[in-house]
């Protein structure tokens, strides 16, 4: 990946070789460990600058500490979420919305979106989850002793539910799923390419629910209000690709990497197949520990923070996943205890853009281990294989294969 030249007013002693998207670990490598690849950010300083940080290439500074990164994420006038990066794919600056909004024109659009993924929505939810997670299984179940629990699994299961909630065609699941996966993981062609069908999928049903009123997700944004009006036309683009970047395939990656820590880990296995009543407290220990989103601010003043000099305009990184191992927060961080209590992390972020769907992440990713340990026998990674795991903006695992012969 090209550097860019590191800026001048960053001191020599701050710069450090570390990078989300290249460091050891981090792939498409397989048995690669990004979340291994990132803990060793710990032992270091509070803050240094990572030149080459970004997908293009772009340095950032990079937040160590749990408590720096909620006083970043919380300080929106310093440090704003407005970054566009989802148009920048086709050159163009409009923000996915409320993500790349900041307070307050942020606070009207998550109140719209909130009662959509609210606990009360979610619980409604839950028997056609359940007994859609239980349909994949006993088919999995009844045609071998192995399977690909992404493929066979992890993606049919949540991409499915998310496209039943907004209304969304379930017959072209995998296609959706192929531009989510060339949009966070792809190179420098599949990315635009998959931002520009994207934005045209989204403009178009928009288009369509004008003239023809549904049911649905879409509908409810041509139709909604904020502050007395109706959306423009770019805003109901930026709130339409949004959620559907952001549900498609996130949860699917939570569960592989849950699933995937279980086929190495035999007796956390067996003890949450023996006492399923823990699986909701392994759940968090396991967003705790296998997160999978980083998030990013850009500095809008010159401000010094812990002794770095952050500039107006300078990428500050936040990554989930190295609050989750801060040892000031967590005893033994880089240890998986599926009784840990108190789990207080940062896998869903933290402030005014706490994630929207979270409610719904978690539903699905415990009705997912309930089902799936109730139903397959001790399992592991088959021999052989690897899974392929990504880092980057969004961290990802594909290829999972597994194996109870
Ligand atoms: C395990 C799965 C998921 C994880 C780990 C996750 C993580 C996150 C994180 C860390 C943020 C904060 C981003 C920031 O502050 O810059 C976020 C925001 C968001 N997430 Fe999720 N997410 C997941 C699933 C979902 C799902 C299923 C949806 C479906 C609607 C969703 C919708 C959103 C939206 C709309 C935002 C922006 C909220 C705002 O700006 O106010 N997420 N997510």
């Amino acid at each position: 990946m090209a550097k860019n030249p590191i800026p001048e007013h960053v001191p020599p002693e701050m710069v450090r070789d570390f990078s989300l998207f290249t460091s050891p670990g981090m792939s498409p490598t397989p048995n690669g460990d990004p979340h291994a690849a990132v803990a060793c950010a710990h032992s270091g300083p509070p803050i240094f600058y990572s030149p080459f940080n970004t997908r293009d290439g772009r340095g950032t500074w990079v937040i160590t500490r749990a408590s720096d990164q909620r006083r970043v994420l919380q300080d929106t006038e310093t440090f704003s979420s407005h970054r566009s990066i989802f148009a920048s794919a086709l050159g163009e600056s409009w923000p996915m919305i409320p993500l790349e909004l900041d307070p307050p024109a942020h606070g009207a659009f998550r109140a719209l979106l909130n009662p959509l993924f609210s606990p009360k929505r979610v619980a409604t939810l839950e028997p056609s989850i359940r007994e859609r997670a239980i349909r994949l299984i006993d088919r999995i179940a009844a045609s071998g002793t192995s399977c690909d629990v992404m493929k066979d699994f992890a993606f049919p299961f949540t991409v499915h539910i998310f496209l039943h909630l907004l209304g969304l065609p379930e017959d072209r699941a995998d296609t959706f799923v192929g531009w989510a996966r060339d949009l966070l993981h792809g190179d420098d062609v599949k990315r635009p390419a998959a931002a520009k069908v994207i934005v045209s999928f989204i403009d178009g049903l928009a288009a369509a629910r004008r003239e023809d009123l549904a049911d649905d997700f879409m509908t409810f944004v041509v139709q909604a209000q904020v502050e007395g009006r109706r959306l423009t036309k770019q805003e109901v683009r930026g709130v339409g690709v949004l959620v559907f970047v952001a549900g498609l395939d996130t949860v699917a990656a939570a569960i592989g990497f849950d699933l995937a820590y279980l086929a190495r880990n035999l007796r956390d296995q067996a003890l949450l197949r023996c006492e399923p009543d823990r699986i909701v407290l392994a759940a968090e220990e396991l967003l705790r520990a296998f997160p999978t989103v980083q998030l990013i601010r850009v500095a809008m003043k010159d401000i010094d923070f812990e002794g770095a000099p952050i500039r107006k305009g300078d990428y500050v990184s936040c990554a989930t996943m190295i609050a989750n191992r801060d040892p000031a927060e967590f005893e033994c961080p880089n240890t998986v205890d599926l009784t840990r209590q108190d789990n207080r992390h940062a896998s869903f972020g933290f402030g005014p853009h706490r994630c929207l769907g979270s409610h719904l992440a978690r539903r699905e990713i415990i009705i997912g281990l309930e089902e799936w340990l109730a139903r397959i026998p001790a399992f592991r990674i088959k021999k052989g294989t690897a899974p392929i795991t990504f880092g980057g903006h969004v961290f990802g695992i594909e290829n999972l294969i597994l194996d109870w012969s």
